[in-house]
């Protein structure tokens, strides 16, 4: 193989460990509560996300989930999955909640998204993260009003705390990239 091929085989040797310049590294900070360890303004929105899970519409998956958002002039809106017998035309809870807040309050940040769930066990023991859409959805709500939002992911052994979704979606795509 060496005499057939040299160059092939040198190449495949040689910079196999070497075919790129470097690492990026993304930090990504989570932080882990109990729900006990929340402050008031934090148990309150995810209490909110919790009932909302009973409005769910689920008939195909079963699995609840309720979404809360704290607007920037106070107002809470909820929201839940709505599932579709043409599955992709069902939309998950955050996605339902941003927009219902985006379209019925457009001038209104989003600073805080709590999201509970629940399957046939109750409550999910460990927090169920927003799909990729959902976080691209994030994304943009964030951008649009030039401001973080917090999000709270609800588990009954623990919860999970970001403040970006930027923090749940490395190398993200963005307004900003079509500007480039
Ligand atoms: N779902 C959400 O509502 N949010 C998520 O972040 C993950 C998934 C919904 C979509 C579907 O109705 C059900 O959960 C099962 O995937």
């Amino acid at each position: 193989i060496i005499n057939l091929f040299p160059n092939f085989v040198t190449l495949i040797v040689e910079t196999n460990p070497l075919t790129y310049m470097r690492d990026l590294t993304i930090t990504a900070i989570i932080k882990v509560y109990q729900y006990d360890e929340l402050n008031e303004a934090d148990r309150a929105l995810v209490t909110t996300a919790k009932e909302a899970t009973a409005r769910s519409y689920v008939p195909y998956s079963h699995f609840s989930v309720g979404a809360a958002a704290l607007l920037g002039d106070g107002t809470v809106v909820s929201g839940t999955n709505q599932e579709n017998a043409a599955y992709p035309s069902g939309t998950c809870a955050e996605r339902t909640t941003l927009f219902y807040a985006n379209a019925r309050y457009p001038k209104s940040a989003v600073l805080m998204l709590a999201i509970a769930a629940q399957s046939g066990d109750g409550f999910t023991e460990i927090p169920a993260a927003p799909c990729g859409a959902c976080r691209q959805v994030i994304l943009e709500t964030e951008t649009r009003f030039d401001t973080p939002m917090r999000i709270l992911l609800y588990g009954r052994k623990c919860v999970y705390a970001v403040d970006s979704i930027k923090d749940l979606l490395p190398l993200y795509f963005g307004k900003s990239d079509l500007e480039k």
